[in-house]
C-alpha cells in the first residue's frame, strides 16, 4: 500500500464528522436531558400520566385546572386537597435511576390555598421503600419556586418520587422536577454527564438538531416551532413527540416533548462541543409518513421569518429583539451560526417550491449563511433523482443525503461519491446507519453489530477520499434508551443509570479522532482501495502535527499483512501505531453489561525504512498514525 504523503489533496473539512440529534428513542425526555421526572407539568393529554396518587390517612384529592389564555404556554397546573396525609408519586421516564450519594435537586412551583399543610419529598426504591427524603418549604399565598436538595442512600435503576404533604389544606402546584446535581458542566436543570462526555469524546464537527422527523412534526400544529423551545423552562410549549406513536411498542402513549432541551441548549451544547450548530427548519410541510400537511403559500412567509429570527437568536446582538432573549438566558456572546438546514426528508415539487423561496430571501438577507437543502433518502429512487435534478443547480451549499441500507449496499457504495459532479452543492450524508436485517441475531433485527459498523468504515473510507466534496457526514439515530426504543440501531445505548458505545460508535470515534486536514491518496498497485479483495482504504495527513492518519478496512475473513510505503516522505519520525477494531464474529455487539466486546485496542508499530509492516486482523477496521 503506497501513501503519497506529499501530495495533500483536498482539505478536509473541520465539519466532516458529526452528530445527528433527534428526540427519538427518548433521547431527549426521558434521556440526556436530565430531568427526572414525567409529565412535570401535567401537559401531557392524560393529564396524570406518570403519576398516581399516594393515599395515606385521611382525604385528599387531586384536580387539575387550565387557566387558559392567563398562560397559554404552560395552562395545566394540579390543585391538592389534603386533610390527614396525601400526596403525588411519580414513576419517572422508565423508572428514576438514583445514584447513592449523589445529590439531587428538587424544586417545584406551588401556591397555598388556603389551611395548613407540610410537605415533603421522598425517593423511593424500586420496591417502594424510602432511600431519601428532604422537607420543603411550606408555601406562600403566590406562585413561587421552592427548591430543597436531598440525596439517596442506595444505588437504584428504576425508583420513582413522591411528594407527601400532611395537615389540612389546599395548594396548587406545578412543573415538579427532579435533577441530579452532578450534570454535565454543573448546570442547574442541565444535562447527563455521562452521555454528553460520549458525545464529547467523539469530538464532532457539527451537531445537527432537532432531527429527524420532529422538524416536521405529525401535523403542521404538532412541528418543531423554535420559538416555543427557548426562554423560561415554565414558558415552553409541550408538545406530542412525533415519535409517540409510530412504531410504538416502546413509547405507548408517554413520549412528549417538554422543550426543556430546546434551541438554547442545543446552542450550548454544540459550542461545548467545539461543534458547529446546523440547526434544521421545518420548510412548512409535515411529516409525509404521517399527515403530509402542507402550509399555505402564503403562510409560508411565517416559516421563513422564523429562520430569519433565528439568525438573529444565534448571531445578532443584545439591541436586537431575539439576540437580546439569548443574551437574557444567559450568552451574551453570538453562538457563530454558519449553516441551516431547510426541511428533512420532503418530497416532490411541493418541497422544491418551498425551498426555493427560503433560499431567495436567506441568500439575499444572509449570504453568510450555508444553506442545506435535502435529496432525503436514497433509498426512495425517482424522488431522490427527482430532487438532486432540482437541487443540482440551485444556490444550495449541501445537500442532505440519507441512507438506512443493509451492509452490503454500504460495500457496494464505497466508491458512491468517486464520479460525483463536482461543480453541484456539496454532500452532506446527514442520516446513515446499516440495517443488519437477520432475525437470527437475539431473535430481534437490526443490532448494532460489529457486521453493520465494519460496513459503515467501509464506506466511511469513501466518504473521507471524497472530502473535496463530502463535507459532511452523521450517523443515526444518535441516542437511545434501552426500554424505550422506537427505532434500532442506534449509535449509543443507555438505560437509567448507564451508558454504551456500539461498535458503530467506535467507528465514528476512530474516524473522527484522526480526521487530519488533507487528503493525500493511498493506493495498492497503482489502484484506489474500494473493496478489491475486500480491502477499502482513505488516508488524510495533519499538516499541523505531521502524522499521516490511514484507515484501512479489511472486510475479508481472513488476515492480512502489507507495508505501508510512504512515497515522497521521509521515513517515520518517532512511533507509528495502528488502531484496531474488530470482532471474533460480525454478529457481535455491546450491552450495558457487557460494553467492551467491540472496544479498539491500539499497538505500537516498528517503523521500518519509508514506512510500516501491519498485520490487519479478518473483518477489521486499522487507524494507522504515522509521524513523518
Ligand atoms: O433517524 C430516524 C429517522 O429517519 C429520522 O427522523 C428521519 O429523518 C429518517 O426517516
Amino acid at each position: 500500500i503506497t501513501v503519497k504523503v506529499n501530495t495533500p489533496q483536498a482539505p478536509v473539512q473541520p465539519t466532516m464528522w458529526g452528530i445527528f440529534f433527534e428526540d427519538i428513542n427518548f433521547s431527549a425526555d426521558g434521556g440526556i436531558y436530565a430531568e427526572l421526572v414525567k409529565n412535570r407539568s401535567f401537559e401531557f393529554e392524560k393529564p396524570l400520566m406518570g403519576w398516581k396518587e399516594v393515599k395515606k390517612e385521611g382525604k385528599g384529592n387531586v384536580l387539575i385546572v387550565n387557566r387558559g389564555p392567563e398562560n397559554a404556554a404552560n395552562p395545566r397546573y394540579a390543585s391538592i386537597s389534603v386533610n390527614g396525609v396525601y400526596g403525588l408519586a411519580n414513576e419517572g421516564f422508565r423508572g428514576i435511576g438514583l445514584q447513592q450519594e449523589a445529590a439531587y435537586q428538587f424544586s417545584y412551583l406551588a401556591k397555598a390555598k388556603e389551611g395548613s399543610l407540610s410537605g415533603k419529598v421522598v425517593l423511593l426504591d424500586d420496591k417502594g421503600q424510602p432511600i431519601g427524603e428532604a422537607a420543603i418549604p411550606a408555601a406562600g399565598k403566590d406562585w413561587q419556586r421552592y427548591t430543597v436538595s436531598l440525596k439517596a442512600d442506595r444505588t437504584v435503576a428504576k425508583g420513582s418520587l413522591q411528594l407527601v404533604f400532611s395537615g389540612n389544606g389546599a395548594l396548587d402546584i406545578d412543573m415538579v422536577s427532579l435533577f441530579p446535581e452532578d450534570t454535565w458542566k454543573q448546570r442547574p436543570g442541565g444535562l447527563r454527564k455521562d452521555l454528553v462526555q460520549l458525545l464529547a469524546d467523539l469530538h464532532p464537527g457539527f451537531v445537527r438538531f432537532p432531527g429527524g422527523c420532529i422538524v416536521e412534526g405529525r401535523d403542521l400544529a404538532n412541528r418543531y416551532q423554535w420559538k416555543k423551545t427557548v426562554g423560561k423552562i415554565e414558558d415552553r410549549t409541550l408538545i406530542v413527540n412525533r415519535w409517540n406513536t409510530e412504531f410504538a411498542h416502546r413509547a405507548p402513549g408517554d413520549y412528549y416533548q417538554s422543550y426543556g432541551l430546546g434551541f438554547y441548549e442545543y446552542f450550548l451544547l454544540s459550542e461545548d462541543l467545539g461543534a458547529q450548530p446546523l440547526p434544521i427548519l421545518n420548510c412548512g410541510m409535515a411529516c409525509q409518513y404521517n399527515t403530509g400537511e402542507l402550509a399555505d403559500d402564503d403562510d409560508v412567509e411565517t416559516y421563513i421569518q422564523d429562520a430569519l429570527d433565528l439568525i438573529e437568536f444565534a448571531n445578532g446582538d443584545a439591541a436586537t429583539k431575539w439576540g437580546k432573549l439569548r443574551a437574557e438566558m444567559g450568552h451574551p456572546t453570538p453562538f457563530n451560526l454558519r449553516m441551516m438546514g431547510v426541511g428533512n426528508e420532503q418530497w416532490d415539487s411541493q418541497y422544491i417550491a418551498r425551498y426555493q423561496r427560503f433560499e431567495k430571501v436567506l441568500k439575499e438577507k444572509h449570504p453568510e449563511i450555508k444553506l442545506v437543502s435535502t435529496s432525503g433518502p436514497s433509498e426512495s429512487g425517482d424522488r431522490f433523482n427527482y430532487l438532486w435534478s432540482k437541487l443540482k443547480n440551485s444556490r444550495a451549499d449541501l445537500i442532505d443525503e440519507h441512507y438506512y441500507m443493509g451492509p452490503e449496499w454500504f460495500l457496494k457504495n464505497a466508491a458512491r461519491y468517486d464520479n460525483y459532479d463536482r461543480k453541484g452543492p456539496k454532500i452532506f450524508a446527514g442520516e446513515y446507519a446499516a440495517h443488519v436485517r437477520d432475525k437470527e441475531i437475539d431473535g430481534a433485527e437490526t443490532r448494532n453489530t460489529w457486521g453493520s459498523a465494519l460496513a459503515e468504515a467501509a464506506f466511511m473510507t469513501g466518504l473521507e477520499r471524497n472530502a473535496d466534496i463530502v463535507h459532511m457526514a452523521s450517523y443515526a439515530p444518535l441516542l437511545a434508551h434501552v426500554d424505550a426504543w422506537q427505532w434500532r440501531p442506534d449509535l449509543i445505548w443507555f438505560d437509567n443509570l448507564r451508558a454504551v458505545g456500539t461498535p458503530n460508535y467506535y467507528v465514528q470515534k476512530l474516524f473522527a479522532n484522526n480526521l487530519g486536514t488533507h487528503t493525500v491518496p493511498v493506493t495498492m498497485n497503482n489502484t484506489v482501495l474500494t473493496g478489491q479483495d475486500n480491502v477499502y482504504a482513505s488516508a488524510t495527513i495533519d499538516q499541523n502535527t505531521h502524522r499521516l492518519l490511514l484507515k484501512i478496512v479489511n472486510a475479508s475473513d481472513k488476515p492480512l499483512n502489507y507495508k505501508v510505503a510512504l512515497q515522497g516522505g521521509a521515513p517515520a519520525k518517532g512511533t507509528p501505531v495502528q488502531q484496531v477494531l474488530t470482532s471474533a464474529n460480525k454478529t457481535d455487539y455491546n450491552t450495558l453489561e457487557q460494553p467492551g466486546v467491540v472496544k479498539p485496542v491500539e499497538r505500537q508499530l516498528k517503523a521500518e525504512k519509508n514506512g510500516v509492516n501491519v498485520e490487519l486482523a479478518a473483518n477489521s477496521l486499522n487507524v494507522i498514525v504515522i509521524p513523518y
